[in-house]
């Protein structure tokens, strides 16, 4: 890679001299993740430290011991924050993503996908920094897919219309900002709940109980380590060429899958039954709205090369082979 830092480090063993790399970073590529302790925001953090940038990640309830604490609700700490760690990038992965959790908080959810996010554009404004917004598929209806750039949002409940106003207010404070729209995401969690992905798997591998899944929205469930990857990749264009990235772009897995056809490609991963798992083809009711098939366009960062797909049952048996049980009994018996 283009500027990669030549020097070498000689290690000492018992009995031979090792040459290595030394653990060095680019001096001139700082980059701030905010939500870097969140599901997403950890793949962004390792992505941009694997590849030698000086990065810093930010959390709030889980960021000690491994992340730097900062309240994005807190104004003056980001000014603090910004202006001394003076990042040449910004990805900012911290929200209230869960849709349900919106309609029952929506002040605290405004406050933190809006109002934090337009004083952080502000921020970045102040110093020179590319910012990254990530956003939803959720800013669309649903109802006439796929969805470009430049088609016209209508987010159907009030977490996509807090992702939307929240892109509006970063654009108009942040002239070097970017949004990148994403579906729902999947990849190494922590526990099974913390994607909306993920938390089938339990209903999948427990094949003596028959599971209800639904059989009407069309997903596109998107792994982390490609979205974080198209992340470095637009900071490295964005380095290389400032006015060629700006405005908003889409990023998505391309394998369109119901919560059954999901559930049954993870059996298929892990070659595990799934004839107990049973297709609910209505509507949901009842439940906050969400779009039938926000499929996004992803033809503009592809245009510029950018870009990277897992295949879905690689990215999962990746993400939740420490999940199996049956991998736990067996090593719970021999060892
Ligand atoms: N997950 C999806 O399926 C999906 C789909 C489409 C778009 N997105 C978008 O992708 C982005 C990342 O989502 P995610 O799934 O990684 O979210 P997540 O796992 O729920 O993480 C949320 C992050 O926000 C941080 N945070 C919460 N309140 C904060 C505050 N007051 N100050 C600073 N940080 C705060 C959390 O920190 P602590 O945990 O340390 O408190 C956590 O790191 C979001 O913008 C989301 O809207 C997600």
């Amino acid at each position: 890679m283009e500027g990669r830092h030549p020097d070498l480090r000689i290690r000492f063993r018992p009995g031979y001299v090792e040459v290595v790399q030394a653990d060095v970073v680019f001096p001139n590529r700082r980059a701030l993740i905010t939500g870097a302790t969140g599901l997403l925001g950890r793949a962004v953090y390792r992505e941009f430290k694997d590849n030698n940038w000086h990065v810093v990640g930010c959390g709030y309830s889980r960021a000690r011991p491994r992340f730097e604490y900062l309240n994005l609700l807190d104004t003056s700490a980001v000014k603090e924050f910004v202006c001394e760690f003076k990042p040449h990038v910004i990805v900012h992965c911290a929200a209230e993503r869960r849709p349900d959790i919106v309609e029952n908080h929506p002040d605290s959810a405004t406050r933190l996908n809006v109002e934090a996010s337009a004083n952080l554009a502000k921020e970045a404004a102040a110093a020179g920094a590319f910012l990254i917004y990530i956003s939803s598929d959720y800013v669309f209806d649903g109802s006439n897919p796929p969805y470009r750039e430049d088609s016209v949002p209508n987010p159907l409940n009030l977490y996509g219309k807090t992702k939307l106003e929240g892109e509006r207010v970063v654009l108009q404070n942040c002239d070097n900002a970017a949004v990148l729209r994403v579906p729902v995401l999947y990849g190494d969690v922590e526990k099974l709940e913390e994607s909306a992905v993920t938390i089938l798997f339990d209903k999948v591998q427990f094949s003596n109980k028959s599971a209800n899944m639904d059989h009407w929205q069309q997903r596109f469930p998107t792994y982390v380590k490609d979205v974080a990857n198209v992340c470095f990749q637009l900071s490295e264009k964005k380095m290389q060429e400032s006015s060629l990235i700006k405005g908003i772009y889409h990023w998505s897995g391309n394998e369109q899958m119901t919560k059954y056809e999901i559930a049954c490609a993870m059996a298929d991963a892990f070659n595990l039954p799934s004839s107990h798992l049973r297709q609910i083809t209505d509507e949901p009711v009842g439940a906050t709205p969400r779009p039938w098939n926000p499929q996004l366009d992803c033809s503009k960062l592809e245009e510029l090369g950018i870009g990277q797909r897992t295949p879905f049952r690689v990215g999962i048996r990746d993400s939740l082979w420490p999940f199996l049980v049956e991998k736990k009994s067996r090593q719970t018996v021999f060892h």
